[in-house]
């Protein structure tokens, strides 16, 4: 055995260990449901080595799906008795809302759009008949998380699509985001906790922290605050006309908006296979976005960001983030190389382990500390699709490359410090083992 069946031994071991029957955990103990971009890049992974597992998670997915179509950034249970009890029952209390399903409790946000890139990369596995029968079972279901997407995040038809929750955007505490909640959402009361050093007794009440060491986690004011927006959602039981009306968070995120662009292509394509007409209406649209993505350009910076919706300020910060934009697939080449300068600079972002989730030089950076700093595999994975749409096929593989030896060394992280290569976060995570299938496979 060489050592490269070893990894992917072992990658498909943590995949086996969390898997709960008809979806993965991303990890035992501190992730204990499912969630909705880490089932993405999971089928993303499971597809090489077991196609109808790979199906079933992205079906499992949609069991979670509102009727007006949104797809839940979790899917904490069955809807019985006992889940009534536990605390994320009523922490998202989501069934108080018309749309959520039924028979499952959800959360009642969503996370980035992933899902058509899963299901194209599963169809692509599959022979003509296999894929038009998978494409004509999830189409509905895609298009209807779509329109929702248009309709209730892009109230004023520009083209990008608004986030309520900074938990939307996968990138939990990314400056930009802490940033904005600092500014703008910081209740009273957690002003005067944060002033009174009392992180310790708030720790004692997380989830988190029991399991990961709180210098790896969010500070303790930030997590308050994110409850406290949490409950604000909850409170206006998940209505967004009531949620805009006067909102502590509402963001057009970078990370958010790039993989939207993209899934938009991949919707179409679907649509195209199947022999479905998407509505002019639609389309233009998705026109609208690639052209919309250019208004995140800040031309003093040479850089792209998030911008808050209210103001339509830019967040100017860096972060991963910045990155993405390669992903979306629609930006000029010239851009694209101002990017890839960035990846190239030792300073920002080309430390020893490629990506860190903040530039190093950024007064922001700390390397073990979740997305202010560590690298992930999942937006290593998400960069090298962008650099290969690039063209920049030496870069995509000198990454991939880097991205497999750090977990070679350092085991199925969650994240890991971008200036040693060290292991950081919850341990045997689900999509660090399916992209680094996904990597040696592809
Ligand atoms: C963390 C990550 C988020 C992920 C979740 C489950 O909250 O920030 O992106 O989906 O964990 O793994």
């Amino acid at each position: 055995m060489n050592q490269t069946t070893d990894l992917l031994a072992a990658a498909k071991k943590v995949l086996k260990d969390n898997d709960q029957g008809s979806f993965t955990i991303p990890a035992a103990g501190l992730y204990p449901h499912q969630w909705l971009w880490d089932s993405c890049f999971i089928a993303i992974g499971l597809r090489h080595t077991d196609l109808d597992r790979a199906k079933t998670e992205i079906l499992s997915l949609l069991r979670g799906q509102w009727a007006n179509g949104m797809l839940p950034n979790m899917i904490l249970g069955d809807n019985n008795f006992l889940n009534r009890r536990s605390p994320e029952y009523r922490i998202w209390k989501s069934w108080q809302n018309p749309n959520s399903p039924a028979k499952l409790i959800t959360s009642g946000i969503t996370q980035p759009p992933l899902i058509a890139e899963a299901v194209i990369k599963i169809g692509a596995g599959m022979n003509t008949t296999e894929r038009r029968n998978w494409y004509q079972a999830v189409f509905p279901a895609l298009l209807a998380y779509h329109e929702w997407l248009y309709r209730e995040r892009d109230p004023r038809n520009e083209g990008l699509v608004l986030q309520i929750h900074p938990w939307e955007t996968g990138l939990d505490n990314t400056p930009p985001s802490i940033n904005e909640i600092r500014k703008h959402s910081l209740p009273l009361w957690i002003s005067l906790l944060k002033k009174a050093h009392v992180s310790p007794i708030i720790n004692l009440f997380r989830r988190d922290t029991h399991r990961i060491p709180s210098s790896e986690r969010l500070d303790a004011s930030d997590a308050l605050v994110f409850y406290s927006i949490q409950r604000r959602l909850r409170k206006k039981n998940y209505d967004i006309d009531k949620i805009l009306a006067h909102s502590l968070f509402a963001v057009e995120d970078l990370t958010f908006n790039a993989i939207f662009i993209s899934a938009n292509q991949h919707l179409v394509e679907i649509a195209d296979f199947i022999n479905i007409k998407l509505s002019d209406d639609l389309l233009n649209k998705i026109k609208k976005s690639k052209s919309a993505l250019e208004e995140l350009w800040d031309p003093h910076t040479s850089q792209y960001y998030s911008r808050d919706f209210v103001t339509r300020k830019l967040l100017k910060e860096s972060s991963i983030a910045t990155l993405l934009p390669l992903y979306a697939g629609t930006i000029s080449k010239e851009r694209a190389k101002q990017l890839v300068k960035m990846l190239e600079n030792n300073h920002l972002f080309g430390p020893s382990y490629p990506v860190p989730s903040v530039p190093v030089s950024s007064a922001w950076f700390k390397p073990i500390l979740y997305w202010q700093g560590p690298t992930w595999v999942n937006t290593n994975w998400l960069i090298i699709d962008g650099l290969e749409r690039n063209g920049f096929h030496d870069h995509a593989n000198a990454l991939t490359e880097s991205t497999i030896e750090m977990v070679k060394n350092s085991g199925f992280s969650e994240y890991f410090n971008p200036l040693t290569g060290e292991a950081a976060g919850a341990q045997n995570f689900s999509w660090t083992a399916a992209l680094i299938v996904d990597l040696l496979k592809s």
